[in-house]
């Protein structure tokens, strides 16, 4: 059944008078308000909330030097390729944390092709990223999340 809106206000506000329809529409208006916000808030990227590119650089950079001074990492990497490292990590988390970069890197299972990385290898390099948001004191939230994106990415990286 159809019910037209406006012959249903004037209904209720004959039969209740304004008196009663005011706090009905201010619950609606704040409704409206609440879900405004929310939507908002929604919509602030991880990137946006690591502090974008510049933050995101400066992580990736602390974390490759913890890789490369890794004892047992730092005699896996290439000394001559940290540089690219950090330019390719830098995209790669900015795009994947919907930032407005570009990858210009191989393909995660391509790049670790025929590496042979370990499960133990994966968790001593996802830990020297903990080491690098912990030590610009990037919030809890942010850090799981990162991680959780990282950690979807074990599976081109592992056992190649
Ligand atoms: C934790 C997740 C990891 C991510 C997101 C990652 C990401 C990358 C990226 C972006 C590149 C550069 C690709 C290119 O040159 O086009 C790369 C290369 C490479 N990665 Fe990983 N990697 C991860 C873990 C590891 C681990 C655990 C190892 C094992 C030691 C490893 C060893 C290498 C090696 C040997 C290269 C070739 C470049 C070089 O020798 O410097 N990666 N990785």
């Amino acid at each position: 059944m159809l019910v037209c809106p406006m012959c249903l206000f004037y209904k209720i506000k004959k039969a209740s008078g304004m008196k009663k329809i005011i706090p009905i529409i201010a619950t609606l208006f704040i409704s409206v308000l609440t879900a405004l916000t929310v939507a908002q808030a929604g919509q602030n990227t991880l990137f946006d909330r690591l502090g974008g590119k510049a933050a995101i650089t400066a992580v990736v950079s602390q974390f490759v030097d913890y890789n490369s001074s890794d004892k047992i990492i730092g005699k896996r990497w290439n000394p001559d390729n940290t540089e690219n490292l950090k330019l390719y990590l830098t995209e790669l988390v900015c795009n994947a944390t919907g930032g407005d970069c570009i990858y210009t890197g191989q393909p995660m299972d391509v790049a670790h092709a025929g590496v042979n990385v370990t499960e133990d290898e994966f968790t001593r390099v996802a830990a020297n990223l903990v080491r690098a948001l912990d030590k610009f004191k990037v919030p809890e939230k942010e850090k799981d999340e990162l991680l959780s994106i990282i950690a979807s990415l074990k599976d081109q990286v592992v056992g190649r």
